[in-house]
């Protein structure tokens, strides 16, 4: 895995940084005895188990298996790749990495590959803007009221209408087709060549927080449909993972603590280029669990803003729970029939809008304000229905303040008492749709032999009573490949003079394996220090017995067989091995 970079400047760069401290940057870390426990930004949970060790320097997840060290980390949550996170980390501790190392790290790597693509693309279709055939599309953006600074600073640009004109401008830069069609720009055609995904389509850039290319929406120019096309998934850009603006934005949001989310790129774009700074774009979709944790980073008040047609529906408020469970403040703006954020600010200008914001709604009274119009309060199945559904978002929340505060205020409202709405309150299931996700985790760590197991942990915990394993067992006699591979490479570790801990081991296992390393330095202490060598004496002399039960098993097959065959030559050879092998057990080895 670590590619070219040198082993000891991957190790000398593990030695300078802290763990907690980086994942504490992204993270609110709570201390657990010896560690820090969050919930896990990697699946979806209410209880904490993504745990880190200050001590070993890695970090686990009991829920989903995800662990690793520092540039795992970094490779995992900010989407690099392993020279990518070297880097970064490199820079961070002041470890200089060899010039045509870092160079490689540049240039090499599927993902920065698909960057540097994507920026060629992005160039190239913001030329075709200022050209002879991007004067009937830029015309239609200034007519939709982008400026042309805008059209420069959020680098729109325009597809041609033809099969293959971005083909064509980037053939002569020796860019594979292979790795166009990886980037998601060109498609193969069943019968062979390649065409331009993109044709004939304004294009919107969609950057990352760094303010790399990660992927394009394209627009049409009329009505035809579809009205926009999206890049498909490739190794840079995965839907439902990044807001269109938020590299604009950040800093605004920051500031202002505060973030206005609305749907569409026109919809940011026009009320951003009127002054609304704090405004990002999730792109059609409903927010999914990584998006609100990016924001929660930056601010916990959050204003959706909706088209009318989409607030009234149960389903989008739903989808809102997830801020409640994320305890964040999450405000609604619902506009007025038949315009959107765009419409709205042409037709209104950007101060209503921002008066819309401030005014906006608390999610409950929200909630409320939908369910009266649909349900009739006067009948006693309309009321028990409005509180049905007001309870499941009321469940939601963690605060318990908030909570009895919200209660106390449906109970007014519905004019119902108190206690009656807080016995049905139990009874509402606070898993909800989220608990499937949780199931469908795959924990990979299966069965491992646990006499094995306790060796491996033991010689992690303590460095020193790896030699003395070392002086009567072998590699091989460790039945599990994962384990036997971790502890070859512990032994190699020690033959070149190395500290065996396990955030450098990982840089040399797969995930599957370093998963088995990381989880064990999380698990109970396997035993108190002076017990320490009695037990890897009884380990070793437990896996020795069951390798002597395993040949003996093995002997025995043979002669069996030997036996049936009328094989005496074979039978006499086993026999004399049989014998000799109960005598060595008689010797206890
Ligand atoms: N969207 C999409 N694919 C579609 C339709 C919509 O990806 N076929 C996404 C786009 O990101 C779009 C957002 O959903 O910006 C909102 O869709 P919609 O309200 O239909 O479009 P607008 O953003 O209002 O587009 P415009 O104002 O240009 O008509
Ligand atoms: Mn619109």
């Amino acid at each position: 895995m670590p590619g070219r970079i040198p082993e000891n400047i991957l190790d000398d760069i593990l030695s300078r940084v802290d763990i907690v401290e980086i994942i504490a940057g992204y993270l609110p870390l709570k201390r657990s005895g010896r560690n820090f426990k969050t919930c896990c930004p990697f699946h979806h949970e209410k209880t904490p188990s993504f745990m880190v060790s200050p001590d070993r320097q890695i970090y686990h997840c009991f829920g989903c298996g995800e662990s690793g060290n520092a540039f795992k980390f970094l490779m995992r949550y900010e989407r690099l790749d392993f020279p990518e996170a070297v880097e970064a980390l490199a820079r961070k501790t002041g470890v200089i990495l060899p010039q045509d190392e870092r160079h490689q790290s540049k240039t090499s790597g599927l993902s920065a590959q698909v960057y540097r693509i994507n920026e060629l693309a992005a160039g190239f279709y913001a030329g075709n803007l200022n050209s002879p055939q991007g004067l009937k599309p830029k015309d239609y953006l200034l007519k939709r009221g982008i400026k042309e600074e805008t059209i420069h600073g959020l680098k729109l640009g325009l597809a041609l209408d033809r099969w293959d004109s971005l083909i064509n401008n980037l053939r002569p830069k020796s860019i594979s087709l292979d790795l166009l069609e990886k980037a998601g720009l060109v498609i193969n055609k069943e019968g062979g060549g390649y065409y331009d995904r993109f044709r004939n389509r304004i294009i919107f850039p969609i950057f990352d927080i760094k303010d790399r290319v990660l992927g394009f929406g394209a627009r049409v120019l009329d009505n035809s449909l579809p009205k926009y096309l999206n890049s498909p998934e490739t190794p840079v850009y995965t839907k439902g993972r990044h807001l269109y603006g938020f590299n604009l934005a950040k800093e605004s949001i920051r500031e202002n603590d505060f973030v206005a989310i609305v749907e569409g790129y026109l919809d940011f774009i026009i009320p951003y280029q009127e002054g609304l700074k704090s405004i990002v774009a999730s792109l059609g979709t409903a927010l999914t669990i990584e998006q609100v944790r990016f924001l929660k980073r930056y601010t916990h008040n959050v204003v959706m803003v909706y088209d009318a047609d989409s607030a009234g529906e149960l389903a989008t408020l739903r989808s809102l729970d997830i801020f409640i469970e994320e305890e964040m403040n999450v405000k609604i703006v619902s506009l007025p029939k038949g315009l959107d954020p765009d419409s709205f600010v042409r037709k209104y200008g950007v101060a209503a809008f921002r008066d819309k914001i401030i005014n906006a709604q608390n999610i409950l009274d929200y909630k409320l304000g939908i369910l009266k119009s649909r349900y009739n309060l006067k009948e006693i199945e309309g009321v028990a229905k409005v509180s049905a559904l007001m309870l499941e978002t009321i469940a939601k929340f963690k605060n318990a303040v908030l909570k009895s505060e919200y209660l106390r205020r449906l109970a007014q409202e519905l004019n119902i008492r108190e206690e009656a709405l807080l016995q049905d309150l139990h009874k509402v299931k606070t898993e909800g749709p989220n608990s499937v996700a949780h199931m469908t985790i795959h924990r990979r760590v299966n069965s491992v032999n646990p006499t094995e197991k306790l060796l491996m942990s033991l010689m992690l915990e303590e460095s020193s009573l790896i030699n003395r394993i070392r002086d009567t067992l072998d590699v091989k006699d460790f039945q599990d490949e994962r384990i036997s591979r971790i502890v070859s490479i512990m032994f190699d570790l020690v033959d070149q003079g190395k500290a065996v801990e396990p955030q450098i081991l990982m840089n040399h296992l797969g995930d599957d394996i370093s998963e088995l390393v990381c989880e064990s330095v999380f698990l109970p202490q396997a035993a108190s220090e002076s017990h320490k060598e009695r037990v890897v004496d009884n380990c070793i002399q437990r896996m020795k017995s069951d390798r002597m039960k395993l040949e003996r098993e093995r002997l025995h097959e043979q002669i069996k067989s030997a036996q049936a065959l009328g094989d005496n030559e074979a039978l006499k050879r086993l026999t004399e091995e049989f014998h000799c092998l109960i005598k060595k057990k008689a010797g206890k080895v």
